[in-house]
Parts: C-alpha cells; sequence; structure tokens
C-alpha cells in the first residue's frame, strides 16, 4: 500500500460534532464551488424507476421475463431503480437503521474507539480520500468488510449497542442473497449464463462492505454536499435509505433528479465493475446526497464487489468486432485505490480507464 495512504494528512474533524456545536455558518473546508452546490436543477417530476421482484423468478414465464425487461431498461438508462417486494423483512430493514442511529448517538468517546485509517478505512470515519487541503462532505459514516469471510472481523464492529453486531451479521446475510438474486436477473438479461456475474465476482466467495452513512443537520445545506458526485466504484449497490428524509440524487441527461423513497424499498444501483462487465451496456450512473437543516439522515449502503484481486474485464460475449472492449482487465484492488486517493469525483475513473487503461 502506497506510505501516504497510512493516516489522514489533517486533524480529523467529525461532522456530527460540528453540527452540534450549534454554529450558524459551516468552515470553509466544507464550502462546494458554485458549479457543485444543490441548486434548483431538481424540480423534475420524474423519479428513477421502481421495479416490483414479486416475480422476479415465477415460473409463469411471462411475468417472468417482464420483471427482467424492467430491470433491464432501469440498468441500461438510469443505473438506478427502487426495489420493492424484495423479500427482505422491513421489520429487518428497520431495526438495523434504527440500531445504525443509535450508535451515531451515541458519545463521541465510543465511536472514537473505532476511529478509521486510510489503509483500510473499516470503522468509524469522516473524509473519503487522503488529499491534504481537499474541500470536504458533510457526512460521517462507518465502514465495515462482511465478505469475504476471512475480511470480516466482528470485533471491530459497534459492540454497542448490544445487538449491532448481530443485526449487521442477519441483515448482511440477506442482502447478499437478494444480491445472487440481482446478478442472476442481471446475467440473463444481458444474454449471459445466469451464474455469469455472480462467478465473475468470485462465486461464493464475493466481496461485501457496508457503509452507514451520517449526514448530520446543516446550517447551511446549500452551500455543500452530504456525499460528492460519484459513481460506485464497485459491482453493484443496494441502498437502504432513511425512512422519510430525501437526500440521494441522481444524474439523469445533466440534471439532478432527487429521488423519493418509497417505503421499505431497497434503492439498487450498478457500480463501475458491472459497467465494465457488460461493456457499457449498463451504466453505473453519478449521484451524490443533499443535506438539510431539519434533521439527520441515516443510510445504510450495501456494497457487492468482486473479489479484490480478480481482473475484471468485459464479457467475451458482449464484445464483438462492432462493439470491442471498452475496456482492458483491472483488479478491483487497484480500481478502487483512486477513489480511496481522491476522493469522490463525478465518473472520471471508469471514462479515464476506458481509454487509457
Ligand atoms: C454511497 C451513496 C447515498 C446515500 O454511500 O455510495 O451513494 O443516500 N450513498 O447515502
Ligand atoms: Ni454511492
Amino acid at each position: 500500500m502506497m506510505n501516504c495512504l497510512q493516516s489522514w494528512p489533517e486533524p480529523v474533524v467529525r461532522v456530527q460534532s460540528l453540527s452540534e456545536s450549534g454554529i450558524r455558518a459551516i468552515p470553509d473546508r466544507y464550502i462546494k464551488p458554485p458549479s457543485d452546490r444543490p441548486g434548483f436543477e431538481n424540480q423534475e417530476h420524474v423519479d428513477i424507476p421502481v421495479v416490483d421482484l414479486k416475480n422476479l423468478f415465477s415460473h409463469d414465464r411471462t411475468l417472468h421475463e417482464e420483471t427482467l425487461k424492467l430491470i433491464s431498461s432501469a440498468c441500461k438508462e438510469w443505473g438506478f431503480f427502487q426495489a420493492v417486494n424484495h423479500g427482505i423483512s422491513h421489520e429487518l430493514m428497520k431495526r438495523t437503521r434504527e440500531v445504525w442511529r443509535e450508535f451515531f448517538n451515541s458519545p463521541l468517546e465510543v465511536k472514537q474507539e473505532y476511529a478509521n485509517a486510510p489503509t483500510t478505512y473499516e470503522g468509524y470515519g469522516s473524509r473519503l480520500g487522503v488529499q491534504k487541503g481537499a474541500i470536504l462532505d458533510w457526512s460521517d459514516y462507518f465502514f465495515l468488510h462482511y465478505l469475504p469471510v476471512h475480511l470480516r472481523n466482528p470485533s471491530k464492529w459497534p459492540s454497542l449497542p448490544s445487538s449491532c453486531r448481530d443485526l449487521i451479521s442477519e441483515y448482511g446475510a440477506e442482502v447478499v442473497k437478494l444480491c445472487g438474486r440481482l446478478l442472476k436477473a442481471m446475467s440473463i438479461s444481458l444474454g449471459l449464463k445466469e451464474d455469469y456475474l455472480q462467478n465473475a465476482f468470485g462465486g461464493e466467495d464475493i466481496g461485501a462492505c457496508l457503509r452507514v452513512n451520517f449526514y448530520p443537520k446543516c446550517p447551511q445545506p446549500d452551500l455543500t454536499l452530504g456525499l460528492s458526485s460519484h459513481s460506485d466504484p464497485g459491482g453493484m449497490t443496494l441502498l437502504l435509505p432513511d425512512h422519510d428524509i430525501a437526500g440521494l440524487q441522481v444524474r439523469k441527461n445533466g440534471k439532478w433528479i432527487t429521488v423519493k423513497p418509497v417505503p421499505n424499498a431497497f434503492i439498487v444501483n450498478v457500480g463501475d465493475q458491472i459497467q465494465v462487465m457488460s461493456n457499457a451496456i449498463y451504466k453505473s450512473v453519478e449521484h451524490r446526497v443533499i443535506v438539510n437543516s431539519v434533521k439527520d439522515r441515516v443510510s445504510l449502503a450495501f456494497f457487492c464487489n468482486p473479489q479484490s484481486d480478480l481482473l475484471i474485464e468485459p464479457a467475451k460475449e458482449l464484445v464483438s468486432e462492432d462493439r470491442p472492449a471498452l475496456y482492458s482487465p483491472m483488479t478491483f484492488d487497484e480500481y478502487r485505490l483512486y477513489i480511496r486517493t481522491y476522493g469522490p469525483r463525478g465518473k472520471t475513473q471508469v471514462e479515464f480507464s476506458g481509454s487509457n487503461r
């Protein structure tokens, strides 16, 4: 690992502490250039597609195919959809989100025991990227490894609330199962064998991490972002948003669309690795998070990734003379070093790597 990634370049400031200190003006470090600030551009009356998964593997061929079509067009045109009837207990989703809210609401000293470093990012963090003097986002987070099992270390997960570790395990197992069903659906709708994507991710041994984002109330939400524009570097993300507060925005035709969370839905999005494997038939799409002055927001982003040392490249079946491979092989470990060094920067990486890697 590069030397510069061993520790943070500056003392870490917890955004939640800043927010709770009662400041009226946010420090300059969080003020975005005018072109990146939230604006009035998101007044569109459109939303990302909602896909009902009830019939995903129905024996009724027509219903099954209809669902696959909806997933496919959402992945091509939006890179995002909200999944309902996904099979995961709503009660489990709610309890898991609430236990994390309790963690973030516990005393600072408790959270500091889990303070993270940029070597692995595991633990309690407040920035993404290690560039000194970077403009920061208005959020704190907790990051942990769920799979592969040899990277899973529950002793690094919060021990309080006492149900936290068990809930992470139970929630993780359910989300990994759902991810498997979606990978199957995406493989079939790309015209690949149904286990293609799962195998390309490493079979049983995929990578999976959880990032729980905490977006504190912000006295000047018009000047900053909770999370800067980025596409997710991994395979596929299943996001559990807060139940009654919007915050996520998705970029569509150059405009920012604010997602209105459907109750109990998961927000599913395509990551850069599926864009690469599908030879850009499916797109990872830029998204960002806005904050507000009224309410804290918690979201759980569960990232399903290829095993970190596998070479990721476009599926041979999706490469032809007319549509040559747009990406050359690279491991996910090499790939994610970029966001871990420079922080979130739109889609620059997958676009850059398309012509140069
Ligand atoms: C992420 C992400 C969106 C949100 O964690 O990568 O895009 O609403 N989160 O928190
Ligand atoms: Ni994201």
